[in-house]
């Protein structure tokens, strides 16, 4: 059976997997802010986010495998929430290595990383993406809802030196953090880390704000200049990220979900804690997997819906936000 595919010839080549909608974090971006008053409209740090369903261990690795052998996988990624909340995170690593699925990595804030470094290394984790919005602590803390800035940087080196592939991720919000642009460039050429900034995704509670905090590739690219000479390089096929090298040494990225957008060859599928997929982040409704991986034939059906949920240009703006159905 072919892999199934749309109109476009996409198909799904990169698995989300989303292993809980807890975090510890409150990253104004994405718990339930008040955008207006900047207030957290829900207590920080709450944990229990999780209503319904939640994938068990098994169920989690049956639905990797069933969606695997419709739909070969070249990448799954852990996300959540914060997965590293998830206590079953080395067996799951495990299993999609031992599927032969190439690139395993691990979406996280860092927070619970330093003493779980070496088991990843164990479980055979290819590479690892780190939320950090900023340099300075003020701004990293306000940012992340946390009080500990110094703990996420330290982390982020430790990860470094054990030589994975790590990257950061920076999202920039207007009147947030856009001072933070070059000092995220600064860190990342220091410590010889990928950095991407990601324009602000207008979910959850930012559904209708209409752009007010969207600061766009060009913007980023502006501030850079002040800076750096810069050459931008040719884009990978399925890639986010556009690149740019520095005539100074180093390279950065821009995930431009608004100004340059990269649905046309989008191959990621997400799956969430409550066994829902998702073909978009633009997505509201998802599927649900346990009920439509009893066949192969069921399966192939349900990933041919789910792919048509992709969006033919740009996402579109989503009510849910990203800690549901994963990052
Ligand atoms: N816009 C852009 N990026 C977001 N993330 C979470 N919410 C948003 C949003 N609204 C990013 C986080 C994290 C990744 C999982 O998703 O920074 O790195
Ligand atoms: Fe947590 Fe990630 Fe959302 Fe921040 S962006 S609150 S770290 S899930």
């Amino acid at each position: 059976m072919q892999a199934p595919t749309d109109k476009y010839g996409r198909r799904f080549e990169k698995l989300r997997v989303s292993l809980t909608n807890a975090c510890n974090f409150n990253c104004i971006y994405c718990v339930g802010h008040d955008h207006l008053s900047g207030k957290l409209n829900r207590p920080a740090n709450e944990l229990s986010l999780t209503k319904g369903k939640k994938l068990n261990a098994t169920e989690y690795k049956a639905c990797i495998s069933a969606i695997h052998e419709v739909s070969p996988l070249k990448q799954v990624r852990f996300t959540g929430g914060e997965p590293m909340l998830n206590p079953h995170l080395m067996q799951l690593i495990q299993h999609c290595k031992e599927l032969g699925i190439a690139d395993v990595g691990l979406t996280t804030n860092a927070w619970y990383l330093a003493p779980k470094l070496n088991d990843l290394l164990a479980a055979n984790i290819d590479s690892l993406n780190i939320s950090l919005d900023g340099i300075d602590d003020d701004v990293i803390n306000k940012m992340a809802g946390i009080s500990k800035a110094h703990q996420v940087k330290e982390t982020i080196i430790m990860a470094c030196e054990t030589g994975l592939p790590v990257k950061i991720n920076a999202v920039i919000m207007k009147g947030k953090n856009e001072d933070q642009i070059l000092p995220l460039l600064e860190f990342c050429r220091k410590h010889n880390i990928k950095l991407r900034y990601i324009e602000f995704m207008e979910m959850g509670d930012y559904h209708t704000t209409k752009h007010k905090y969207t600061v766009s590739q060009d913007e980023i690219l502006n501030t850079i200049a002040q800076r750096y000479n810069f050459k931008k390089q040719d884009r990978t096929t399925n890639s986010t990220a556009n690149y740019w090298t520095l005539d100074q040494g180093g390279t950065f990225g821009i995930i431009a979900n608004h100004s340059a957008p990269f649905c046309k060859d989008c191959n990621r599928l997400r799956l969430d804690s409550t066994g829902k997929l998702y073909g978009c982040l633009s997505a509201n409704e998802g599927l649900d997997m346990l009920q439509n991986m009893h066949s192969k034939e069921l399966l192939y059906n349900t990933l041919k819906t789910t792919l048509s949920q992709k969006q033919e240009v740009a996402f579109t703006g989503s009510s849910i936000s990203m800690k549901f159905i994963g990052g």
